[in-house]
């Protein structure tokens, strides 16, 4: 559909008719020629002025996917890196991902919901999460953001994009609200639910959570440029 590589209509279609892990496995080949990749543009503007090469001690990237982030957090740790997702098969191509990039910092990837972080992941000095708020239900926003304080260190650095809601008169919203509203009645007629949905985690929610949380917010405006200049870098550091 979007890539002579990619997955087709059909695939994508059975997709989202299974659960979120499954899903993503049966996609897991295929998902690095679709638009739901985080671009390597995009990771990469987040994180230049954060941090150069081995400046970190480690990092960790939730929902890491097949690896966008992980790939690029690598160099610029010294002891490890580490990629937790849901989906077994999305994890092996992080870690691939990883493991070809530059560094020499281990690779650790763990299969799990980051909803319900584990010791094992560590606590480290910065954390990203790209492209995944979609998945994480309103309700659970305030669990999600106590997961990542969790796992940083005091001082640690949570990194992701974001944006200002859409005017309540523009196309995308109504676009937007039309895609959850056909999202919600699939998940209620079918099992297992795939929970997907847009307008999640946008600026203002998500400053109001993170302040609660003990993180001073930091956003900086005007970082990316178009299509994708309507989005905002975060910064939330665990002050407490
Ligand atoms: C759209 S992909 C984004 C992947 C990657 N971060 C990127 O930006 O290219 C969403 C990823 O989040 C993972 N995911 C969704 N909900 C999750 C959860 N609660 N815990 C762990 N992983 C999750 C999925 O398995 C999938 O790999």
């Amino acid at each position: 559909m979007f890539h002579r590589n990619g997955p087709t209509f059909f695939e994508l279609a059975e997709q989202a008719m299974s659960s979120l892990e499954r899903g993503y496995d049966l996609l897991a080949d295929k998902f690095d020629y679709t638009p739901y990749r985080t671009p390597d543009a995009i990771v990469e503007r987040c994180l230049a002025d954060l941090a150069g090469p081995g400046e970190l001690s480690s990092a960790i990237d939730l929902c890491c996917g097949t690896g966008a982030s992980l790939q690029r957090l690598r160099p610029r740790c010294r002891d490890h890196v580490t990629g937790v997702d849901l989906s077994r098969g999305m994890l092996e191509r992080a870690r691939a991902a990883a493991e070809a990039a530059e560094g020499s910092a281990r690779v650790e990837c763990h299969q799990g919901d980051v909803l319900s972080p584990q010791p094992a992941w560590g606590q480290h000095e910065l954390a990203t999460c790209f492209g995944a708020f979609g998945h994480i239900l309103e309700r659970d926003e305030p669990r999600f953001v106590r997961a990542v304080r969790s796992l940083l260190e005091p001082g640690g650095r949570f990194v992701f994009v974001t944006a200002e809601p859409p005017s309540m008169t523009s196309a995308s919203y109504w676009r937007s609200r039309a895609f959850n509203a056909a999202m919600r009645v699939r998940n209620a007629l079918f099992d297992p639910p795939f929970p997907m949905y847009y307008l999640t985690f946008m600026l203002p929610r998500a400053r109001a959570l993170l302040e609660q949380e003990g993180f001073e917010v930091r956003v900086t405006h005007g970082l990316f440029a178009p299509p994708f200049d309507r989005y905002v870098r975060v910064v939330a550091t665990r002050v407490r």
